[in-house]
C-alpha cells in the first residue's frame, strides 16, 4: 500500500473524462488499496476519486462513518464503487464543501438530497447503492470528479458561496 500524491487544481488531469474499468484483477485491488489509503491519510478524508491521484478511471471511494457530519446519519460505511453511473436522484440540499484537490477553498455546493447508484466493487459485482444527506453529496461529489467536474463548477456565485479556509493567507 502507498499514499499518493494528490493532483491540485488547476491540474489539467482533474479536467479530463475518466475512461471505464475494464478488467477486474489483482492489480486493480491494489490501486484501490492505494487509493484508499491515501483517502484515509488526509484528516477528515471521506471520499477520494481515482482521477485525483492521475489514475484516469472510474473508480471512487467514500466513507462518511468516521466523520461528524455523516456518522450520526444513515451511510453504508465503505463503499468502493467501480464504474459507478446515477440511476435516478432527487430533492435538494446545500452543503459546505471541501477537496483534496482544492486544497484552499471550501463551497457551499447544491446537490441531489439522494441518489441511486449502480455500480461494480473491486470485483466486478454490481452493487446498487440508495444514499441520501451527507454520503449522497459525497457521492455526487466524486462521481463528478470521473466527468472532469470538480466543486468549484458546481458554485452558483464564486462571489458569495466560496471560502478560503481558514489559516490560509
Ligand atoms: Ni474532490
Amino acid at each position: 500500500m502507498a499514499i499518493l500524491p494528490i493532483l491540485k487544481f488547476p491540474d489539467p488531469v482533474l479536467k479530463e473524462p475518466a475512461r471505464k474499468v475494464q478488467r477486474f484483477s489483482s492489480e486493480l485491488s491494489a490501486r484501490v488499496d492505494d487509493l484508499l489509503e491515501t483517502m484515509r491519510a488526509m484528516p477528515g478524508g471521506v471520499g477520494i476519486a481515482a482521477p485525483q491521484v492521475g489514475w484516469t478511471e472510474r473508480v471512487v471511494i467514500a466513507d462518511v462513518s468516521q466523520h461528524k457530519k455523516g456518522s450520526r446519519q444513515e451511510n453504508h460505511g465503505l463503499l468502493v464503487l467501480v464504474n459507478p453511473e446515477v440511476l435516478a436522484m432527487g430533492g435538494s440540499q446545500i452543503i459546505r464543501e471541501g477537496c483534496m484537490s482544492v486544497p484552499d477553498y471550501t463551497a457551499n455546493v447544491r446537490r441531489a438530497q439522494w441518489v441511486l447508484v449502480d455500480a461494480l466493487d473491486r470485483n466486478g459485482e454490481q452493487v446498487i447503492i440508495e444514499s441520501t444527506g451527507f454520503e449522497a453529496v459525497v457521492l455526487q461529489h466524486e462521481m463528478d470528479h470521473l466527468d472532469g467536474l470538480l466543486f468549484l463548477d458546481r458554485v452558483t456565485s464564486l462571489k458569495t458561496d466560496l471560502f478560503r479556509r481558514k489559516g490560509c493567507v
